[in-house]
């Protein structure tokens, strides 16, 4: 069988390529291929270009041609970098409570909050863990996310975090969409644990780290710095401990106060995410540093709060991603494209800005050179939207889904 495929003619191809990593963007700084062809070689992409161009070039070569036959605009796979979908049960409940006037404290003490989900799941096994995620990553492939970051933390123990690190894994295993796992073993201190912070951070480090180098479980580590969980004092020898070992770092900061994002450029973290809280003195010191922001509209809508400053952020130089956070208590909805459009209007970003956000400025936020743009030796990831226009598809707010969703070089989803 043939490796080269040609995909076309495409009416609109937005590569994403050729974009600043920091800063605003305009649209009309994205590259609009009009009539567009795609060559693929195996799983990456060998040329695009105008259709009549890429035919010329592939005449020479046994290659497999896909005619499409009506309007598509093309652009590459989402990469979602932030959620959570490794968990089992619910938190319905907690958003019943939540939107009639009750505390956290009094959600807590009802059994809610992240707890009630650490509960859950530690009662589910790797498999039941496995086929979760399987089905929520599925539900992302089809609104064109073809990379997805997942976090542990509803373990929060040795035994309990390598249960979730093990089902993601073999989730990425079976699933079409690749897996990036990280190891959120800092989510809280543990009800149960028989110690206080330093502690607890101290035995992940010495147990856990080890062993997720060995079984190659994940090279990313995160901690949620917030007075609930984490404070920057705990967390900073606990990340160094990380680096050491050649883990790469990312946050959950200023969600509810400031303090997370100031170690984050401290350390020079990957990634600082959610930033609702983040004041000018936060934008200033991540915009002059190399920590993408990540923006989490998901948690916004899910709890009630503040956008990210998200303009603000690329105001001042800063690069900015857009993830869904998806999880079963802040942020329960799940679905990147919709939540990304919201963010969009609510902070008057540009299509530019919020379609970098969730592709090549994503791709930045987990370290992957080969996606997040369509060009000669990227990944053959991308989507095919039915219209002519690419405004069309945030103007929908994620109500224009893919038609079709391309995996390394293969179709892995059409609309029925
Ligand atoms: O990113 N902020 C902390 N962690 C998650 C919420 C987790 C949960 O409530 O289960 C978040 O929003
Ligand atoms: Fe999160």
């Amino acid at each position: 069988m043939t490796k080269y495929k040609l995909i076309g003619p495409i009416t609109q191809l937005i590569s994403m390529d050729g974009l600043p990593l920091k800063g605003a963007l305009k649209d009309e700084e994205l590259q609009v291929i009009h009539n567009a062809g795609i060559l693929t070689e195996g799983e990456h992409i060998h040329t695009i270009g105008n259709y009549d161009d890429v035919t010329e070039i592939a005449s020479n070569l046994d290659v497999r041609i896909i005619k499409l036959q009506s309007d598509y605009v093309c652009l590459p796979g989402f990469i979602d970098v932030h959620t959570h979908i490794c968990f089992s049960g619910s938190r319905a409940n907690d958003y019943a409570m939540r939107n009639s006037g009750k505390s956290y404290l009094e959600i807590a003490k009802a059994g809610g909050g992240i707890w009630d989900t650490v509960t859950n799941t530690r009662i589910a096994s790797q498999q039941e863990l496995c086929h979760g995620v399987i089905k929520r990553a599925n539900h992302l492939l089809k609104n064109g996310i073809t990379t997805v970051e997942v976090k542990s933390g509803y373990g929060l123990s040795v035994e309990e975090e390598l249960k979730m690190l093990r089902a993601i894994k073999e989730a990425n295993l079976n699933l079409e969409s690749d897996l990036i796992a990280t190891c959120l073993a800092a989510h809280m201190l543990p009800k149960d644990y028989d110690g206080n912070h330093q502690e607890y951070l101290n035995e992940i480090a010495s147990t856990l780290f080890p062993i997720l180098k060995e079984e190659k479980l994940t090279n990313r580590i995160d901690a949620f710095v917030e007075q609930s969980a984490f404070s920057k004092e705990d967390i900073e020898p606990y990340f160094k401990k990380a680096i050491e070992m050649g883990f790469d770092i990312t946050v959950h900061a200023d969600q509810f106060t400031p303090g997370g994002s100031k170690i984050a450029v401290k350390i020079n973290a990957v990634s600082a995410d959610h930033l609702e809280a983040s004041t000018d003195a936060e934008i200033k010191i991540l915009a002059e540093s190399d920590v993408i922001s990540v923006a989490l509209p998901g948690a916004s809508i899910g709890l009630g709060c503040n956008f990210t400053p998200a303009r603000r952020i690329l105001d001042a130089g800063g690069a900015l991603a857009i993830a869904s956070d998806w999880n079963p208590g802040s942020a329960p909805m799940g679905d990147l494209l919709t939540q990304a459009c919201i963010l969009g209007t609510f902070q008057k970003l540009s299509n530019a800005e919020v379609l970098a956000g969730i592709t090549t400025r994503a791709a930045a936020a987990l370290k992957l050179e080969d996606r997040g743009k369509l060009t000669s030796r990227t990944l053959a990831d991308f989507c095919l939207f039915s219209t002519d226009n690419y405004n069309e598809i945030l103007y929908h707010q994620g109500k224009l889904t893919p038609s079709q969703v391309w995996k390394r070089g293969d179709a892995v989803y059409t609309e029925q």
